[in-house]
């Protein structure tokens, strides 16, 4: 169903919201493999996280929800989980069929993944290369794309292992396979990811070492076989979601908008000193650690923006608020440059090549060359009236609605279905904000 974005006056309010996507998967997969009942309180109720609860279901661990919306999950024990007797479709979540095949890697049965078309054509050869050294088999596509039929291995061989591609789902699987593995399992990362997999193992009472390497990067070591404790979880808000309500208040005149409880892992968070860096005005008072995970409320007012160079380092540590950023950018006053992109090309669908089609289409100047994106900002919104293709990408469909909220000419989506895999309030909440995001009428 394909919607549009009209001009509004300004979004103002408070709002919470949805919880985390990729602490959500990580609580319901680490919970699973505990002993005992963890409960899960904020959980995501999205697409991709049900896809997640589904599998661990049919991996043989037990997921309720319970009136309120608090989610309990009986663990199997590590090494415990039960070949599922179906496929595993895992729907458009990456995060999802990733983590899930480390999971599977180290458990001595067979088990096979799907997905939709934007997840059958992302590459997989990125886990099953290291899970296949643990002692792994899989069968797949070329590429290694899903469908694709894992056998885990009886007897999990621990490995080191550097990361070619900084990636926080690899290092994930890679550290799930391990937890089954006698002695450590180490991943090395030459630059640090987000470390939600690392913080939650510990909560649940796994040994996780830590260490820093001299050029920036991290050695992350996982002593394998531990015995896992069922665990209280509190989901923090999803700062990949909050960013989508944080650039509209920044580039829609007038805004001031407070959101609660958004989780601001400095792994996760780039997006923060990059739009402080282009003049944004966001006031983040910190609050009580959750599980590990730093949380804020944070206050942002309408700004004018100037361009910035974003160093190709900060990457990993933004890398699904590119699209959003490149919103700012675009309403920006001169040049920005956004470097180190290539992961983009392999999200769930090429955002590289779709935030430059789409900017063009907007009437924004923009250049690519190479891994870099060069946007042209002048100071105020572009034009827009243009008509986005989507192409099953929750985070494309939300970055170009909210660019429509400032421009002159409304901004459409053809397809609003896949902002439902992570984020399925955000029209209505930004609506409740003030934007005009409406159904197109098929006429
Ligand atoms: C995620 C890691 C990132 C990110 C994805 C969620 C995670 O992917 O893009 O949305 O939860 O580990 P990569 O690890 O492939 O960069």
């Amino acid at each position: 169903m394909s919607h549009m974005s009209r001009l509004t006056q300004g979004l103002h309010g408070e709002v919470a919201v949805p919880g985390d996507k990729s602490i959500s998967h990580r609580a319901l997969m680490i919970g699973g493999l505990a002993v005992g009942e963890t409960a899960i309180h904020g959980l995501l109720e999205a697409g991709d996280v049900h896809r997640t609860a589904m599998a661990m279901s049919a991996l043989g661990a037990s997921v309720k929800r319970r009136d309120g919306g608090e989610y309990r999950v009986a663990g199997r024990g590590v090494g415990g989980l039960a070949e599922p007797s179906s496929v595993l479709d895992m729907g458009n979540s990456g995060t999802g069929v990733r983590l899930l095949l480390g999971l599977a890697a180290g458990h001595p049965f067979t088990s096979f993944f799907s997905g939709d078309a934007s997840l059958s054509a992302r590459p997989m050869q990125r886990v099953t290369a290291p899970l296949s050294r643990m002692g792994a088999s899989f069968l797949g596509r070329s590429g290694g794309r899903l469908p694709l039929a894992v056998t885990g291995a009886p007897d999990p061989i621990p490995l080191v292992y550097e990361l070619p591609v900084a990636s926080a789902q690899v290092k994930s699987a890679v550290l799930l396979a391990g937890l089954n593995a006698p002695g450590a399992t180490t991943v090395v990362e030459p630059r640090p990811t987000r470390d939600h997999t690392e913080i939650m193992l510990r909560k649940f009472g796994a040994e996780v070492v830590v260490e820093p390497l001299p050029e920036g990067g991290r050695a992350v070591t996982v002593t394998g076989q531990p015995e896992l404790a069922a665990s209280d979880i509190t989901v923090p808000g999803d700062f990949s979601s909050a960013a989508f309500a944080i650039v509209a208040s920044l580039i829609v005149p007038g805004s001031k908008l407070t959101l609660r409880r958004v989780g601001i892992n400095p792994l996760r968070s780039g997006l923060l000193p990059t739009l402080r860096e282009m003049g944004a005005e966001i006031t983040v008072t910190t609050l009580n650690d959750g599980d590990g995970e730093a949380l804020a409320d944070l206050q942002v007012c309408a700004s004018e923006l100037r361009g910035t160079d974003v160093p190709p380092e900060r990457a990993p540590a933004m890398i699904d608020e590119f699209p959003i950023l490149a919103m700012a950018a675009a309403c920006a006053n001169g040049t920005t440059k956004l470097r180190g992109l290539g992961e983009l090309r392999v999200k769930e669908t090429d955002r590289l090549a779709a935030i430059a089609r789409g900017l063009e289409a907007c009437g924004v100047r923009v250049e690519q060359a190479g891994d870099d994106l060069t946007i042209r900002g002048k100071g105020r919104p572009p034009p827009g009236g243009a008509q986005i293709a989507v192409e099953l990408d929750h985070r494309i469909a939300m970055a170009f609605l909210v660019l429509g909220m400032t421009t002159q000419e409304p901004v459409g989506i053809d397809d609003a279905a896949p902002i439902a895999t992570s984020f399925p309030q955000f029209i209505e909440m930004m609506n409740g904000l003030g934007a005009k995001i409406e159904r197109e009428s098929a006429s």
